[in-house]
Order: structure tokens, then sequence, then C-alpha cells
């Protein structure tokens, strides 16, 4: 059964703000020109779209692009002297395929190599400073959490070889729906994170996790299984009483 999403659309009120107006409209003029005027996408001042000609900018619904804070209540664009997000399409037929809602952080860093696609389902939050890095496929499901400093790559850069022999250096990266992986964590190539999992805080993940499981460590290891997550946002005063 499909998990229902709640996407932020009330940030839209930052809109009116003129700087992140203005960033808007412009980011959106030049990369999403054919709905620019329904702004596909809100970012703050200091975000940055580089975009080689034949790559592609994939919205669906509305993404938020250098927010600063996970804290709902006090959410707010390109103020602390951050710099703001950047999206990088490197080459030719570089994908970005953003669903709605979709907030990426202020200092988040994506990169598409030229022939790579890099998909975030909706709902989904990416928190500040983290940085994914696609040379060949990184899916993210809907309805994740992604904390500070996370870092996700599919790709070693450098091979690895022994009598003449190089093994593959880079392989997709798949993760499910509703996934929480902690502040800096490590999550390299091959590995397939299952629906409803949580990766610890500062763990490197290098292989595949199951459904519902919480892996922590370096490597990380399953510590938990068959949990349940929820979202509560620090500073809400909700909790399980
Ligand atoms: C993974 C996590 C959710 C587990 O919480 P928990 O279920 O309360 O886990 P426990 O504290 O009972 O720990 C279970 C075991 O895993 C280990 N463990 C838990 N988190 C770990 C981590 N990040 N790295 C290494 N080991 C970890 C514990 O030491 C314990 O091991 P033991 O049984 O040998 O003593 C939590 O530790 C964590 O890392 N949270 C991430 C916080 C974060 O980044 N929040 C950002 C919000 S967007």
């Amino acid at each position: 059964m499909e998990r229902p999403v709640r996407t932020p659309r009330r940030t839209f009120r930052y809109a009116t703000r003129p700087s992140l107006l203005a960033r808007s409209v412009w980011l959106c003029a030049r990369h999403r020109p054919a709905s620019w005027w329904r702004l596909p996408l809100v970012a703050a001042w200091a975000s940055q779209i580089r975009r080689h000609r034949r790559a592609r900018l994939e919205i669906a619904g509305r993404a938020y692009l250098g927010y600063q804070a996970s804290l709902p209540a006090d959410a707010y664009f390109g103020e602390s002297g951050v710099r703001g997000a950047l999206i990088w399409l490197a080459g030719a037929d570089s994908v970005l395929s953003l669903g709605d809602g979709v907030l990426i952080g202020v200092g988040v860093q994506l990169a598409i190599a030229a022939g790579a696609r890099l998909t975030v389902g909706s709902g989904t939050f990416i928190n500040p400073n983290s940085r994914i890095f696609c040379a060949e496929g990184i899916s993210i499901g809907r309805d994740c959490a992604l904390s500070w400093d996370v870092e996700i790559l599919d790709f070693d850069a450098h091979e690895i070889g022994s009598n003449g022999e190089f093994r593959p250096q880079s392989a997709p990266v798949r993760i499910g729906d509703h996934v929480w992986v902690g502040t800096r964590a490590i999550i390299l190539k091959g590995v397939e994170i299952g629906d409803g999992a949580i990766v610890g805080a500062g763990s490197v993940v290098t292989r595949s996790v199951p459904p519902r499981a919480v892996v922590a460590g370096n490597p990380a290891r399953v510590v938990r299984e068959d949990v349940d997550w929820r979202h509560v946002p620090a500073g809400s005063g909700e909790s399980d009483g």
C-alpha cells in the first residue's frame, strides 16, 4: 500500500520574500521555462543550478532548494550566511528528478555525471550540508529523512585491481521509501536500503540493508529488526507522551 506523503506546501509563503521570489523566478525561467510561472522550484538566494545544455531537471509539483532548518516552526531560507544549495547536472543526459515537496537544505550538493540519474521521491528532505555524488544511478524513495552531513555516492572515483584486473568502480544505489539516514552517515556504491529502514549516525553502509532494519557502525551492521519510525519535528511538542 502506498504511504501518503505530506508535502510542505506551506513553506511557499517564504516565496513572498523578495530575494527568494527573485531567485526562484530566475532559476525556474532558466531551467523549467515551460512552467516557470508555477514556480516548480522555490530557491534561496545563494542556491545555484549548473546544468549542461543537454541535462534535464524534472520536478513533479514543487521542490525547495536551500532551506535552512528542519525545525518547521522556524524554517527559513538563506539567512544564515551559509551558502545555498548546489545542483550540478554536469554532463549530457544527466537527469535529476525531484518529487513533489522535496526539501533540499542549504549547503547541500547534488552532483550528477553525464548519463547518470538521481531520483528523489515526494516528501523527502535532505538536510543541510549533505552531499550526493551520482556517477551512474541513485534513487531515493518517498518520505525519506536524510539528516545533516550525509554522503551518498555510487562510485569510488578510483579503480581497485589485482593482477591487472580492475573491478567496476561504480554501482547504483537504491534507497527505499520512508528511510531515515542519521547524521554523518556514508552510503557507498551498490547498496540497497529497504523501505522503512534506519541508518544510525556516523554509519558507513557498505552492504544492503533489509526493510525496517536499523543498521549502525562502520561497517554498518543490523542492530534492530522490524522497527517502525515516524518523523516528530523537533520543537513541535509532538511526542508519544
Ligand atoms: C540508530 C539509532 C536510531 C538507534 O537508536 P536506538 O534504537 O535507541 O538504539 P540503541 O541505543 O538501543 O542501540 C542499539 C545498539 O546499537 C548501537 N548503536 C546505536 N546507534 C549507533 C551508531 N550510530 N553507531 C554505532 N552503534 C550504534 C548501540 O551501541 C547499541 O549497541 P549494543 O546493543 O551493543 O549496546 C540512533 O542510535 C541513531 O544513530 N540516531 C540517529 C540520530 C540522527 O542522526 N538524527 C538526525 C535527525 S534528521
